[in-house]
C-alpha cells in the first residue's frame, strides 16, 4: 500500500522537465525551454540583498511579509494601476508558485471542481490536483490575429460545484492578454456563481502594445469580490532564483492568510525581501530595458518562424513566449526531443500545456539576440529536414 494520498501518488513530472532533464546544464544546448532569460539579476538588486545580509537581516520576520516590502507593494500597485490596496490584503509567502499553491488550497478540496484557462503552465494542474478537487479546462481560441478567450465557452464549462477558476494574463504560453472589459465580464459571472478567480499576473509588465502593464483584475474588482491576485518578481525584475512573489486577497481573510503563510513557509527570506523593496522602488529602468529586449526577441521570432510554411504563429501580445503550431505534428514530445538531439536547442513540448496542444511547441524568447537568432535558425533547419514526416 502506498503511504501517499492518492492525489500525490498520481503526480507526474511535467513535460518541460521531462525533456530538459535529459540535457540540463549542457553548455552545447541553447535553452529556450524555461521561462527565464540569460541576464543575471542586476547589480542594484544584488547589492540590496548583500547589504541586508551584512546588516543582519537573517532572522524570522512577519510570515505575511516584512512591513517595508508590503508597503512597497501597495505603493507599486498604486503607481502602476491607480488603485488603493489595503496593506492587510497583501501577503508575501515566498514565490508566486507558492502563492498559487496556497490559493488552490484556500478554495478547493475533494468534491469541488476547478477550471483552468488553457493552454496553461503545467504546474497549475499539479497545484489543483493536490487539493483533491476535479478540474477541467477552457481553451483559448487561435486565429491568425492571435489568441482569444470565449466567455461563452467558459460559462458552458462551469458546473454547479465549480469553486475556482485559474486565469493567467498575459499568458504563458500563448501571450494572450485579457482586456479590461473581459475581466469585468468574467468577474461579474464569477461573482454571481461564487467562483473564486485565481488571477496569475506575473507577466504584468510584459506587454507589447503600448502601456506600462497589462490590465489587472485589481482595477475592476472590489475588496468583497471572490478574487486572489498572484504576482511576483521573477519575470518583471529578472529574479527567478530569488523565489519572491505576493498575493492580494480579500481583507476579511487577513487572519487566515497569516496562519497559512506561517504553515507554508513562514514568509520569504528576510534579506531577499529587502532586495524586493529595491526592485520595486528603483526597478523601472530595468523593466523598460527588459521589455525592449523581449520586444526585439519577439520580432526576431516572427521574422524567422512567423513566415515559415509549416508554422502557424501570431505575434504574442504579452509575456515572453511563442507557442507555434506545426499542423500535422504527431508528437510534440518527439519533436522537442528531436530538436534537442539534432540541433542542441531546448524547447518545451506543447502537450504539457493542456489538452489540444500536442501540435505546438513553446519557446522563451528572453535570450540575448545572437543566441536567439541562432536557436531559431536551428529550429527551422530541423523543420525543413523533417517537415515532410509531420504530414502537414
Ligand atoms: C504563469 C506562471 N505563473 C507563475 C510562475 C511562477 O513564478 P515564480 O518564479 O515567482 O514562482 C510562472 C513561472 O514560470 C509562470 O509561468
Amino acid at each position: 500500500m502506498s503511504m501517499l494520498r492518492a492525489e500525490i501518488e498520481a503526480l507526474e513530472q511535467n513535460g518541460i522537465t521531462g525533456v530538459a532533464l535529459t540535457r540540463l546544464g549542457d553548455p552545447k544546448v541553447i535553452p529556450l525551454w524555461f521561462g527565464e532569460g540569460d541576464l543575471v539579476t542586476p547589480e542594484f538588486i544584488r547589492a540590496a540583498a548583500k547589504q541586508a545580509l551584512d546588516e543582519g537581516y537573517t532572522f524570522y520576520s512577519n510570515p505575511r511579509g516584512r512591513p517595508e516590502l508590503r508597503a512597497a507593494i501597495v505603493a507599486y500597485l498604486a503607481r502602476l494601476y491607480g488603485v488603493e490596496v489595503d496593506v492587510e490584503r497583501v501577503t508575501v509567502p515566498g514565490s508566486s508558485m507558492l502563492a498559487i499553491t496556497m490559493a488552490a488550497q484556500m478554495c478547493l478540496s475533494s468534491g469541488d471542481h476547478g477550471l483552468i484557462v488553457t493552454p496553461h503552465w503545467p504546474n497549475i494542474d499539479r497545484a489543483f490536483q493536490v487539493t483533491g478537487a476535479s478540474f477541467g479546462t477552457v481553451r483559448q481560441r487561435w486565429s491568425a490575429s492571435g489568441w482569444t478567450l470565449s466567455l461563452d465557452d467558459l460559462r458552458a464549462a462551469a458546473r454547479p460545484n465549480t469553486r475556482a477558476l485559474f486565469v493567467n494574463s498575459p499568458c504563458n504560453p500563448t501571450g494572450w492578454v485579457m482586456s479590461r472589459d473581459e475581466q469585468r465580464e468574467l468577474l461579474a459571472f464569477c461573482r454571481e456563481r461564487g467562483i473564486v478567480i485565481i488571477a496569475d499576473e506575473v507577466y504584468h509588465r510584459m506587454v507589447y502594445h503600448g502601456g506600462e502593464c497589462a490590465p489587472s483584475f485589481l482595477q475592476v474588482a472590489t475588496d468583497d469580490d471572490p478574487l486572489i491576485v498572484v504576482n511576483g518578481f521573477s519575470k518583471a525584475f529578472a529574479m527567478t532564483g530569488w523565489r519572491l512573489g505576493w498575493m492580494v486577497t480579500p481583507r476579511r481573510y487577513a487572519t487566515q492568510m497569516a496562519v497559512l503563510a506561517e504553515c507554508f513557509n513562514t514568509g520569504a527570506p528576510s534579506f531577499v525581501q529587502r532586495a524586493g523593496v529595491a526592485a520595486l522602488e528603483q526597478g523601472e529602468d530595468l523593466v523598460h530595458a527588459l521589455r525592449e529586449q523581449y520586444r526585439a526577441g519577439r520580432d526576431t521570432v516572427m521574422e524567422i518562424l512567423g513566415g515559415h510554411p509549416r508554422i502557424e504563429l501570431a505575434a504574442p501580445a504579452g509575456a515572453f513566449y511563442a507557442f507555434p503550431r506545426v499542423p500535422g505534428l504527431r508528437s510534440s514530445r518527439e519533436f522537442a526531443l528531436g530538436v534537442l538531439a539534432e540541433e542542441d536547442v531546448g524547447l518545451a513540448p506543447g502537450y504539457t500545456f493542456g489538452p489540444g496542444s500536442d501540435e505546438h511547441f513553446r519557446l522563451c524568447f528572453a535570450q540575448s539576440p545572437e543566441r536567439l537568432r541562432e536557436a531559431l535558425t536551428r529550429i527551422v533547419r530541423y523543420l525543413d529536414r523533417h517537415g515532410a514526416e509531420f504530414g502537414a
